[in-house]
């Protein structure tokens, strides 16, 4: 087991990407902190850890909330221990032009991705250092580097991500606390728009004739790479972007 004893919370964690992820992390013996705002897929997420034998404990908390995410620090400390992983994973989309963007739809794209990450990193980051060990991974995307017609909010967003990762990489690293980012690409209810909506379709189509592997991922073949990116086998590597995409980057 690559994580036993190891305290890990993944944001967004109910569904999809995060969800495959607390079950790896669980499964390599990390107990796992569920945080989402998605109470009833979190609470099932988190039994059926526990009814397979691991441990988790789910924690509902709007990251985009500092003091949701102050309190629901506290529990998880008080509950499993000291937090020694941190995966700032949920996410969300409010797509529009940019002509037609509201305010709320920028400010909410925003408090989540920007906000609750670096809330979630403030409220880890003093017991990693007083115990000089740590592992924190972003969840960006692809669209930082390329941006992405529609979604200039979420653009933004996950290219800040990387700033911050990079920054506390730099920060953090003389305390033997590794920050680094993964920038996925897989089939959930975030891409489910995107990947069935018949007014899609021929973009899609082109995507994929383009695209190395001629598939998408499910979210289970993404979380090896949030594994290897927290265990010791991976003691050298920070401030790194990982694109797990099956290459479809590369072409575009
Ligand atoms: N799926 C992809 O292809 C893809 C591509 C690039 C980046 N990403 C990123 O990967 C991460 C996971 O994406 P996914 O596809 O699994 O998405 P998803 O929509 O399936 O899951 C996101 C989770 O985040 C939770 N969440 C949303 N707002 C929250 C908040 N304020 N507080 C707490 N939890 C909140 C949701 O309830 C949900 O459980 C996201 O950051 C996403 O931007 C995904």
């Amino acid at each position: 087991m690559r994580l036993k004893n190891r305290v890990a919370v993944v944001t967004g964690a109910s569904q999809g990407i995060g969800r495959s992820i607390a079950n790896l992390y669980a499964k390599e013996g990390a107990k796992v902190a569920i945080v989402d705002i998605n109470v009833a897929a979190g609470e099932e997420a988190a039994a059926q850890i526990n009814a397979e034998g691991g441990t988790a404990l789910f924690v509902s908390c709007d990251i985009a909330r500092r003091s949701e995410v102050d309190a629901a620090a506290a529990k998880i400390k008080s509950s499993l221990g000291p937090i020694d992983i941190l995966v700032n994973n949920a996410g969300i989309t409010r797509p529009a032009m940019l002509h037609k963007m509201t305010d709320s739809e920028w400010n909410q794209v925003i408090d989540v991705h920007l906000h609750g990450s670096f809330y979630w990193l403030q409220a880890v980051v003093h017991d990693m250092i007083e115990r000089q060990w740590g592992r924190i991974v972003f969840a960006s995307s692809s669209t930082a580097q390329n941006g992405s017609i529609g979604q200039i909010n979420y653009a933004a967003a996950k290219s800040a991500m990387l700033g911050m990762m990079r920054t506390a990489a730099r920060e953090l690293g003389k305390h033997n606390i590794l920050v680094n980012a993964i920038a996925p690409a897989a089939a959930t209810e975030m891409t489910k728009a995107v990947m069935t909506d018949p007014k899609f379709a021929d973009a899609r189509e082109a995507a994929l004739k383009q695209h190395p592997l001629r598939r998408s991922a499910e979210p289970a073949e993404i979380a090896p790479a949030f594994l290897y990116l927290v265990s010791d086998e991976s003691s050298y590597i920070t401030g790194q972007v990982l694109s797990v995409d099956g290459g479809s980057m590369m072409v575009r």
